[in-house]
């Protein structure tokens, strides 16, 4: 264990992040109705090469004539590989009203493509004296990205969140999958002639939460693309959660409650961790480090895991 206390990431509930293209502004309005912790703009993949400046303009007016209510605002920007991603900060921080919380970088590569960004962000800043910082999230959607995971999520103090991009990665790795992100059909092990399914994104998952937690930043699971199947989703949400993942990406509005579901600790979850807690509490009082729950053994190991999700029922609960 190290002297260093793990810093503690922004206390904002983010379940879940509702993406919609910044060249549909029709749903503009729905997105912010939405129950999503977050809203995400599309500047880049959603938005054809065509409408980019169009899509700049809409999501320019909306932040500030949409009421947004307390959600999280963030724009997706485009890529640092493309001739499009300047505009698009420059255009927003000078433009865009202060609503505007943060920018998503896509496909960052290394913890320099992250320290440009900021270094232009914060020059348009202060040309037009804004008096809200804009925070920065990124998405790990690289073999180079989950490369450099680590320098990444130390790269800037206004890192908030780090989303995996499942299916960015996946063409970048050279997997042979098709889909975004869950099950992959050749991803098994065999035993006695029976298929058992693995988890080819346990190890991204893994790595953005240790890159994540380390330096304090919101670990969140990116976009599961067949919005028709809700258990796939689930299993898949249900899997970040457990792995200590905070939120999950919805690409269709009806993803949206399904994240809040997982990502939100259940009532039986709640009082469990109380219980525990008081346990521990009831042994301390008679000098033990250890007690008995249920018939399993708690210490003080415990404590800190049930204060995990204490602590994130009682942001989400205000
Ligand atoms: N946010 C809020 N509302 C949305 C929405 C979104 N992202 N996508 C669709 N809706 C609305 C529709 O307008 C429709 O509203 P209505 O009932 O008032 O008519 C309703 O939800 C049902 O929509 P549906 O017909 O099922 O979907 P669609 O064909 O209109 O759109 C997608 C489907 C996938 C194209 C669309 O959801 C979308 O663009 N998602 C985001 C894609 C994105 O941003 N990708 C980048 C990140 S990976
Ligand atoms: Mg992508």
């Amino acid at each position: 264990m190290s002297f260093r206390e793990q810093p503690a990431p922004p206390a904002r509930p983010n379940r879940c992040q509702l993406f919609g293209p910044g060249s549909r502004p029709a749903i503009f309005e729905k997105m912010a109705a939405s129950a999503a912790d977050v809203i995400n703009l599309d500047l880049e993949d959603s938005v054809a090469p065509d409408d980019k400046e169009t899509a700049r303009r809409n999501v320019i007016e909306a932040i500030g004539d949409i009421d947004w209510g307390n959600k999280t605002l963030s724009v997706r920007i485009n890529g640092l590989d493309t001739p499009f991603w300047y505009r698009d900060v420059v255009e927003l921080l000078e433009n865009a009203s202060e609503r505007l919380d943060q920018i998503m970088i896509p496909k960052v590569g290394n913890a320099a493509d992250i320290y440009a960004v900021d270094a232009l962000v914060t020059a348009v800043e202060r040309a037009k004296g804004r008096a809200k910082r804009i925070g920065i999230e990124v998405i790990i959607e690289t073999a180079a990205g989950i490369a450099h995971v680590e320098e990444i999520a130390a790269a800037s103090p206004r890192l908030q969140a780090m989303s995996l991009g499942a299916a960015d990665f996946a063409a970048s790795m050279g997997m042979q999958t098709t889909g975004i992100g869950g099950t992959q059909e050749n991803y098994y092990m065999l035993h006695d002639g029976q298929k058992y399914w693995a988890d080819p994104w346990h190890w991204p998952m893994a790595a953005i939460v240790a890159a994540c937690r380390t330096h304090g930043v919101l670990p969140v699971d990116g976009p599961f693309g067949d919005f028709s199947d809700d258990e796939g989703f689930l299993a898949q949400a249900r899997r970040a959660a457990t792995l200590g993942m905070v939120g999950k990406w919805a690409i269709h509005p009806k993803q949206v409650a399904l994240a809040n579901q997982v990502f939100t600790p259940s009532p039986e979850q709640v009082a469990e961790a109380r219980e525990i807690l008081a346990a521990m509490e009831k042994a301390k009082a008679e000098g033990a480090g250890a007690a008995v729950y249920k018939g399993r053994l708690v210490d003080l190991a415990s404590i800190r895991q049930a204060e995990v999700i204490v602590r994130q029922a009682e942001m989400i609960g205000g």
